[in-house]
């Protein structure tokens, strides 16, 4: 059976998790070295990983000729040149959201993209979910007519670490893009108007680092469909993702609080439990974005998220980022 060669690029939370993944649980994939600049993750990834090649510098993953593919999984900040160039040394590249945090760049990658003829995928994995693979079949199916308004909700329920903040482009470019890519997912078409407010409401922390811990976002779009989109880091009581997908037929709602189907009763009343955190939500479908990245490129099949997907997301949180600037609607 082919296999594909891979090197994973940072070693945080999700680069290990990714890499993790790669060395066991995705058909076809083999994990042939890591990257991180930080001792700490290097040396925490080495502990489990003992046949797996740990650089400081990502270069020597991209030097390897036995290499096929690479996961870019660094901060945010350094997406964009990490991509460009590994496509450059002609790997495969799956890169987390959001692909970039500047347009600029964004033109950049869309051109060496174009020169290499490369394979590039972007981390949208709520596209992987079962449920909202299942809500977007079902709406795809026709049977519950146009879908003309979806409802988002992104609550976290903690503060990012400060040093993730700093170099994550914020509240909407780290989180709501997600739900920016659902919206575009869901509705379909162009959106002409954005209009967002947000504040600081919680984490004075993020407030000192320009950051914001609330935003609420309406889109408009060209069709006159619309969508409203939360994204906070205010939820204490848990990580609750849901989407709401108003059709002229009917409606899909996606997600809940529970992370276990059960409901324990007593004489003081019921108690269920709540999903903790996006690892644990998103388990299976970090696996999922995984497997369709390695079986697209073994098979030399087009990438489920495009680099249009991740820059089209990109310029609309800019927009959004704008509005909030600006404190009034951005036509687009
Ligand atoms: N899709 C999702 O659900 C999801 C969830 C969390 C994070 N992310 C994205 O994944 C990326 C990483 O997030 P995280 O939570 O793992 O952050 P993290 O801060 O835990 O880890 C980032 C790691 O990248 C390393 N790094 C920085 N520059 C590097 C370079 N030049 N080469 C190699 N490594 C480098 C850092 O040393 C750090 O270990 C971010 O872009 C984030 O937006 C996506």
């Amino acid at each position: 059976m082919a296999r594909l060669n891979c090197g994973v690029i940072g070693l945080g939370r999700l680069g290990f998790k990714h890499a993790q993944n790669l060395a066991g649980r995705i058909e076809g994939a083999r994990l042939l070295a890591v990257s991180d600049p930080l001792d700490a993750a290097r040396n925490n990834f080495s502990a489990g990983f003992s046949a797996v090649n740990v650089y400081e510098d990502y270069q020597d993953i991209l030097k390897r000729k036995d290499i096929d593919a690479v996961v870019v999984a660094s901060s945010t900040n350094t997406h964009g040149k990490i991509v460009i160039d590994s496509l450059k040394a002609g790997k495969s590249v799956f890169c987390e959201k959001p692909i970039t945090l500047d347009m600029e760049e964004a033109g950049r990658l869309r051109k060496t993209l174009a020169e290499t003829t490369g394979y590039l995928t972007v981390g949208f994995m709520r596209r992987f979910d079962d449920a909202y693979a299942y809500g977007k079949k079902r709406i795809d199916s026709g049977e519950l007519g146009a879908p003309v308004y979806a409802r988002c909700v992104s609550r976290d329920p903690d503060c990012p670490p400060i040093e993730f903040a700093k170099n994550s482009g914020g509240l909407v470019l780290d989180m709501c893009i997600h739900d920016i890519d659902l919206a575009r997912w869901f509705i379909g078409g162009d959106i002409s108007r954005v209009y967002a407010q947000g504040g600081v409401l919680m984490w004075e922390e993020l407030g000192k680092i320009g950051d914001i811990d609330h935003v609420d976002i309406d889109f408009t779009y060209k069709s006159g469909r619309l969508a409203h989109l939360e994204g906070s880091r205010n939820a204490r009581y848990g990580y609750d993702i849901r989407t709401e997908v108003i059709c002229t037929k009917g409606a899909v709602f996606i997600g809940g609080l529970r992370q276990t189907a059960c409901v324990v009763l007593n004489r003081n009343g019921s108690l269920t439990d709540v999903v903790p955190e996006f690892l644990t939500r998103f388990d299976k479908s970090y696996e999922r974005e995984m497997e369709s990245f390695v079986s697209d490129v073994l098979n030399e099949r087009p990438s489920a998220v495009t680099l249009e997907d991740g820059i089209a997301a990109v310029a609309l949180a800019a927009a959004v980022n704008k509005s909030l600037k600006l404190q009034q609607p951005v036509e687009l």
